[in-house]
């Protein structure tokens, strides 16, 4: 086993079990064989699944999301990291959804909601005369429950709240999270519908409608809008973007309505459904500069049978939640340490060869983890509303109604030591502030392997990067070194036009959606960001979340995980 120093660092914290007294009573070893033995319980060859699915963990090349390392196994046995719940439009179903929130929180999971069924602000309540309250101040009651259950015992809630760009309080929604520290347990995305979207190209007004009566109450200019939600990101990050048309259009059960994602957004879900995640280690199918395909490919047969198997051995926290996930049975495969692949490849992150093996890659996954799920509903049986999917239409059994979703991967690229999700690298060195006063240094280690090999002086080379943002352009780069350059680029090398064709190129070939960030310089425009905008509509991403280098004080992104 190769976990790092900082992998062991935060397993001990999180992940890793511990007695009465808080003392950590289990090695990372005994973690995966716990895992491995808790998804392997439903095999009748449990000997061999077992070390299957131990050794790929143990290798790094595969890890599920964090419920499933933290819970599989333990009393707790949550094991999945998305959730989306209604919100319905009466006192009892959205403290209904409170409580629900709470205990999916206390399990480790994370929760997205639309908040689009929720009558207006002001409108006359029947049963007591009084007004509503709207979207956004129930939204805040939601984020006050989520400040007092920390998930799992070890971190806080996350959630997604969503509403419709043509809901009467899409306003207030909009600018909801102005303040620093506001609503700040929720990401908040504005849904954009396609009626929106053509009125905005023809300049026009759109209808404002209230979902209670269903009735029109007041127009907005669309360009207005879409000018507040550019400044609004702009100013600092938020609202996203999800084009809610787009994902129904694409969704593989027919006949259903999806309101809402998880947290990051890569997971759109019907009420009540909830996904497991996992995620294949990119950076472990590089050899002598060519990808392993043979290798990846097996990775992803055996990374959909143990996402198929933990749909069977979760314990789900809500009954509805255990019917509407058995029904489609949902799963996410991902990846993480593309930035580091690409490195190995000797391919730049921007640049045409890169979207080129983004797209010969994730391919290669959708379609090998399309024919592994194929192959266990031969021997499992389909996914029960298999007759109202598009796989019906095509002839193809299938197991799982979705095997594709691309996650960050925050917490568990850190444990296999990897560039997260599908994130260029943020900086190649930096200093760490440690407790005690000290300053650490963190250096990519792909480049100090190059560094090392290239005979400058590594350690004034190292002063001068970290002086220059962790960045290779604009150092005055030794001769010797100059071939880096062009390899070694960190999000902020790139215009937004490279990090959306990235997403693009994923997104084209993953089920559900994708989370990657748009990093734009301090110097952006917000008609910057609107150009932003139409270009994702136009390269058909199902999302999208801008950030504006140095727009928020506190920036949640950018952690030591997006190095
Ligand atoms: O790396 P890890 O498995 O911890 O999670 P991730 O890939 O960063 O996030 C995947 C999903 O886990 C998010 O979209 C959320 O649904 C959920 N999550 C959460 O509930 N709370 C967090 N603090 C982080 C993630």
């Amino acid at each position: 086993m190769s976990f790092s120093e900082n992998a062991i660092t935060v397993l001990k914290s999180r992940y890793l079990k511990k007695n009465g007294l808080g003392e950590v009573i289990e090695t990372p070893d005994e973690m995966l064989q716990r895992v491995a033995k808790h998804i392997a319980q439903t095999e009748k060859d449990f000997d061999y699944w077992y070390e299957k699915f131990y050794e790929f963990m143990a290798s790094l090349k595969f890890l599920p999301n964090t419920p499933t390392l933290v819970n599989a196994g333990n009393p707790l046995g949550q094991l999945s990291a998305c959730f989306v719940l209604p919100v319905g439009d009466s006192m009892e179903e959205i403290f209904e959804a409170v409580k629900q929130t709470a205990i999916i929180h206390k399990t480790g999971g994370g929760t997205g909601f639309s908040f689009s069924r929720l009558r207006p602000k002001g409108e006359v309540v029947q049963s007591t005369k009084g007004v509503a309250s709207g979207p956004v101040s129930f939204m805040k009651v939601f984020d006050c429950a989520t400040e007092s259950v920390k998930q799992g015992g070890v971190r806080r809630g996350a959630n997604m709240g969503i509403l419709r760009v043509d809901h009467p309080d899409i306003m207030e929604f909009i600018h909801c999270k102005e303040k620093e520290g506001e609503i700040s347990n929720f990401n908040i995305s504005v849904a954009i519908t396609d009626d929106f979207l053509e009125k905005l190209a023809n300049d026009e007004e759109y209808d404002l409608i209230n979902p209670h009566t269903k009735k029109s109450v007041g127009k907005l200019k669309a360009s207005l809008v879409w000018d507040e939600v550019a400044t609004n990101a702009w100013k600092n990050g938020e609202p996203g973007l999800v084009f809610i048309d787009r994902i129904n259009r694409l969704h593989q059960i027919k006949g259903v309505e999806i309101e809402a994602t998880n947290p990051c957004g890569e997971q759109p879900l019907l009420p009540y459904e909830s996904c497991n995640l996992g995620s294949i280690n990119l950076s472990k199918f590089v050899k002598d500069g060519a990808v392993e395909w043979e290798d990846l490919k097996e990775t992803v047969h055996t990374a959909v049978r143990f996402l198929d198997n933990v749909i069977d051995v979760n314990n789900y926290p809500i009954d509805q939640i255990k019917n509407e996930t058995l029904k489609n049975r949902k799963i996410g495969l991902g990846i993480m340490g593309f930035a580091d692949m690409l490195v190995d490849l000797n391919v730049a992150y921007n640049s045409q060869e890169g979207i080129n093996i983004a797209s010969k890659l994730m391919d290669f996954i959708q379609s090998q983890s399309h024919i592994a799920s194929s192959d266990l509903a031969q021997k499992r049986g389909c996914f029960p509303a298999w007759e109202e999917s598009i796989y019906k239409d095509q002839n193809i059994l299938m197991r799982n109604a979705t095997t594709t979703t691309i996650a960050p991967t925050g917490t568990i690229s850190m444990i296999a030591d990897c560039a997260s999700g599908i994130e260029p690298y943020f900086t190649l060195a930096y200093h760490k502030q440690v407790l005690d006063g000290k300053k650490l240094k963190y250096v990519n280690e792909r480049l100090l392997d190059r560094l090392q090999s290239s005979g400058i002086n590594v350690e004034d080379f190292l002063e001068e990067l970290i002086a220059n943002g962790g960045r290779l352009k604009g150092l005055n780069v030794p001769k010797s070194l100059e071939d880096l350059n062009e390899v070694f680029v960190t999000s902020m090398d790139m215009d937004y036009t490279a990090h959306i064709d990235m997403q693009a190129a994923f997104q084209a070939y993953t089920d559900n959606a994708v989370s990657k960030t748009i990093n734009m310089p301090n110097s952006a425009s917000v008609d910057d960001v609107k150009q932003a905008y139409l270009y994702s509509i136009k390269k058909g991403l199902k999302g999208l979340t801008i950030y504006r280098d140095g727009s928020r004080n506190v920036q949640v992104l950018v952690s030591a995980s997006n190095k």
